[in-house]
């Protein structure tokens, strides 16, 4: 029987562990709290955006919610990560990407506080992560692994495949995969839109990551019997519902449940546990600047 991964319940259990040490800070007069910042008007992002901050709230998390006009100047977008950065009350700070054209994503990613960053995408945390001494681990990778170990899977000595070599995703999660510690320990092959004989390399995964942002690009006949697949993708393509879209990952999910040993669902597997790790990374942001 194919086990399908339930992200919800597994973010639900890292949430409940949180409120714990969210309490204790709390006592201590130190109640973390999340700047997220949106300069977009692109539907998904500020999806993505209310619910993380609804997640604060649930936990008990301040999130401080702040929106930029999209044709502003870079500057203003600037001058509100250094007020953040500047400010004793804020934990940590999201810049939720993409971010419009004329802003230069990594100059943004570099001007937030390390310290702060609670994606991991400052190069500082990026270069930590890599030499095996991560502060903040990026949190869709993280969750991943978390997804891994709640199917009860051990990836030591596993052939792992990542399709997709995403700053957010793809590299860190091979980065993670490769490490010298639990969740790690995994022989990793990286994927990407000029790898030839895809299938050749998908089907040779005991663990399969599909990070590509390519609906259903993955599917039964590329998966190993029994593999674990974890999929990645959240793809809008149009279809005949209310909204006029739907929303389908990277695997195609019917033809790969019928091979795979376990399988996350999307909705419901791997986003749940993004926002999670999110909380997660707030709460050790506020222990480590409280230190
Ligand atoms: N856009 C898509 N995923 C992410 C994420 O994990 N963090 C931020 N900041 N932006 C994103």
């Amino acid at each position: 029987m194919t086990e399908i991964i339930d992200g919800n319940a597994v973010a639900q259990s890292i949430r409940d562990d949180l409120v714990a040490s969210i309490d204790r800070l709390v006592d201590a007069g130190q109640r973390p709290s999340l700047a997220t910042v949106l300069m977009s008007e692109d539907p998904a992002s500020e999806t993505y955006v209310s619910m993380k901050q609804d997640d604060c709230e649930e936990v008990g998390i301040e999130a401080i919610d702040i929106d930029i006009d999209p044709d502003a100047d870079a500057a203003e977008l600037y001058d509100t990560i250094e007020d953040l950065n500047a400010d004793e009350d804020v934990n940590g700070i999201l810049v939720q990407m993409p971010v419009p054209d004329h802003v230069e994503d990594r100059s943004v990613l570099r001007a937030i506080d390390p310290m702060k960053d609670v994606d991991g995408f400052h190069p500082e945390n990026v270069g930590r992560l890599v030499a095996g001494d991560a502060r903040y681990k990026p949190c869709t990778p993280h969750g991943i692994q978390k997804l891994i170990e709640s199917a009860g899977v051990n990836t030591e000595g596993k052939d792992a495949v990542v399709v997709g070599r995403s700053d957010i995703v793809g590299k860190p999660m091979a980065n993670l995969l490769i490490q010298k510690a639990p969740g790690g320990n995994a022989t990793t092959t990286v994927c990407h839109s000029r790898t030839e004989n895809l299938a050749e390399r998908t089907r040779n995964a005991d663990i399969l990551v599909a990070a590509a942002g390519v609906p259903e690009m993955i599917d039964g006949e590329m998966i190993q019997e029994g593999a674990t697949v974890i999929d990645v993708g959240i793809n809008r393509v149009d279809a005949d519902t209310e909204k006029g879209y739907e929303l389908v990952g990277d695997v195609e999910y019917e033809s790969a449940k019928e091979v795979a040993g376990a399988i996350t669902p999307v909705p419901g597997g791997v986003g749940p546990m993004t926002r999670a790790m999110l909380l997660y990374n707030t709460v050790k942001a506020t222990g480590l600047q409280h230190d």
